[in-house]
């Protein structure tokens, strides 16, 4: 039997994919449809044989990987034992988030489209292909992609007759806040994880005391860079080099103060959390119960993000003052969007910021919405940039801290790096909630296979990791290129490598960009050491990696390879060009990239 029931499925990364899907969800409902929202991974995908209407909002990571809370539904979707007519009644449509200036633009949306096909379900609409390079953000595509679904969606599960579609401010909240009377828990209880047998996970991170935190740049370089280390005794953590540390960041204390001020909020007061019977959606595991206002608001809300149109959306619904109301109306509006994006995206003000120009309208806030109104604080990655062979017992970090400048007064900080920086153990015991995973480099078992890093600035943390985990395991072949801007200021680990390079285990390049006139980059570097670059690759099967966040340095720096195996070897450009390939293919030639 077909029941009316609208299935959002999403897979999400950083929480786009997520935000528009929980929007979805509340146009449905206004719409008076049934509807579930649910990561990919949290769905029964079996259970997808009998669903009649489901919308896949997925975004696309990385070199054209799936997120992380979808891989389990992939693997199980690509399984060729799957019959060719398995999903024959059932109405899709896929949403694809993607960002353009990366090669494989929305891949995962447009894979997941053509597999569903084949599996005999029918797309209500072509598949959506929003971008983040769209002048206007992704909303852009989005908007008109959504007016199309909803008219095919109506003509599925259509509105009760007489019935009108109803208000945003008729909906009822997801959540119930039920507040207590008294602190029933000491208030660092809250904070620590009982033993976990398994490793510790984006549910129940491991509590990582800070040992230190060490600025490696000189204190007249225009950037902060710090080495962070953790201790992670008792944890059950285990990593190799190139793996990744997952750190989820708080806000600072100040804000979580403004915000209580601004939203008239007791920070001391406790409460339980459940969903409403109407509700789509189940309370986040992560969320201790009972939990303190400031509990949920320095580690669950994200207040220090950019706010997405669904958070208009919603405020609009509170506005009670009329200068207020008009305003954020016409943000919510498709037609406010270019104002919105001049307002909001583009001097990268933050919700906090917004609320602050709203105060009316944030004065009357409903705590019930607070968990649809500002998404979850989303964990980030960082190369890991030791080895627990050489150091058992730690995790260090090499991080750039993030600030810039924008047309707001006040500079713009990363919410991740500023927290962490200004963790300072000699005030005290600081912990970080962490845990590790796989990364995308891999490193041969092979002690005797040379590898060739290129790891300009913070990029060469994989490679600190991987030279500390191959020369505690032997003797080893190291090639290390490394790009900062000056010598004097922020050639960092320097006196680490010098060592390395005293007991023969590693060769250095170093590209100091400003210290001349022109600019010199590690590509430079690796054109001039064609000859002993060519013979590595090509005699020794050494694996050449490249690591780290400028955009455009990865391709600088294989045009540079391509070169030398034009030069060295002989070949034409699409002859280095199939070269290259080939070693990417067989796992010889790997690259880990960020912005
Ligand atoms: P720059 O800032 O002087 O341009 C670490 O950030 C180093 O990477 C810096 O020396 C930086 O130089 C350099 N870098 C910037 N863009 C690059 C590119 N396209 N290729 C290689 N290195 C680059």
């Amino acid at each position: 039997m077909p029941t009316n029931l609208l299935l959002v499925l999403y897979g999400s990364q950083t929480g786009s994919a997520q935000d528009t899907a929980e929007r979805i969800g509340r146009q449905a409902q206004r719409r008076r449809m049934k509807v579930r929202v649910e990561a990919l991974d949290d769905y029964g995908v079996a259970n997808l044989i009998s669903e009649s209407l489901v919308v896949f909002v997925c975004s696309t990571t990385g070199q054209g990987d799936p997120p992380d809370n979808m891989k389990n539904f992939w693997r199980f979707l690509f399984r060729k034992s799957l019959p060719a007519d398995s999903l024959c009644r059932l109405d899709y449509a896929v949403l694809g988030l993607g960002d353009s200036s990366y090669p494989k633009f929305n891949f995962v949306a447009k894979k997941l489209h053509k597999r569903l096909l084949q599996l005999g379900a029918s797309a209500l609409l072509p598949v959506g292909l929003a971008d983040d390079q769209h002048d206007l953000g992704p909303d852009a595509v989005i908007d008109s992609w959504l007016a199309v679904f909803w008219e095919k969606a109506l003509t599925l599960y259509p509105l009760p007759a007489g019935l009108s579609p109803l208000r945003e401010d008729e909906l009822p909240p997801h959540y119930i806040f039920n507040f207590l009377e008294d602190v029933p828990v000491k208030e660092a209880e809250q904070h620590r994880i009982t033993e976990e047998p398994a490793p510790p996970s984006s549910v129940h991170p491991f509590l990582a005391k800070v040992v230190s935190n060490q600025r490696v740049t000189q204190p007249s370089h225009f950037q902060d860079v710090r080495q962070i280390e953790f201790d992670i005794t008792g944890s059950n953590i285990k990593f190799g080099a190139g793996d990744v540390v997952m750190i989820r960041p708080c806000n600072a204390s100040e804000d979580v103060e403004k915000f209580c001020q601004l939203l008239r909020l007791d920070s001391d007061r406790w409460f339980t959390l459940k969903s409403s019977s109407e509700s789509s959606v189940t309370v986040p595991s992560r969320l201790p119960q009972p939990c303190s206002i400031r509990h949920l608001v320095e580690s669950f809300l994200d207040i220090a993000a950019v706010p997405r149109r669904s958070f208009f959306e919603l405020l609009a619904t509170f506005a009670t003052n009329e200068l207020e109301r008009e305003k954020l109306a016409e943000f919510s509006s498709a037609r406010g969007q270019e104002e919105l994006h001049a307002y909001c995206n583009r001097p990268r003000r933050t919700a906090l910021e917004v609320l602050a120009d709203f105060p009316h309208t944030t004065a009357e806030l409903k705590v019930d919405y607070l968990l649809e109104l500002f998404p979850e604080i989303q964990p980030r990655s960082f190369s890991i940039a030791s080895s627990l062979l050489a150091q058992p017992n730690s995790i260090q970090i090499l991080v750039a801290v993030v600030r810039y400048k924008t047309k707001l007064q006040k500079p713009r900080k990363g919410l991740c790096s500023s927290w962490l920086a200004s963790l300072d153990p000699s005030q005290g015991d600081m912990f970080v909630p962490l845990w590790v995973k796989k990364g995308g480099l891999k490193f041969p078992n092979d002690l005797e296979t040379p590898v060739i890093m290129v790891g300009p600035g913070t990029g060469v943390a994989p490679f600190r990791a991987a030279l500390q985990e191959r020369i505690a395991l032997g003797r080893t072949a190291n090639m290390l290129f490394f790009g900062c801007r000056s010598e004097a200021k922020d050639f960092y680990c320097r006196s680490e490598w010098e060592e390395m390079e005293r007991a023969g285990h590693l060769k250095l390049f170093t590209a100091f960009s400003r210290d001349q006139e022109d600019k010199v980059y590690v590509q430079h570097r690796v054109k001039e050491q064609a000859t002993l670059l060519w013979d590595l690759i090509s005699n020794m099967g050494a694996f050449f990696y490249i690591a780290g966040n400028a955009k455009q340095m990865p391709t600088g720096v294989c045009d540079a390879l391509k070169g030398v195996f034009q030069k060295e070897g002989g070949v034409s450009a699409s002859q280095a060009q199939e070269m290259l390939d080939a070693l990417e293919k067989s796992g010889h030639f790997q690259s880990e990239t960020w912005s």
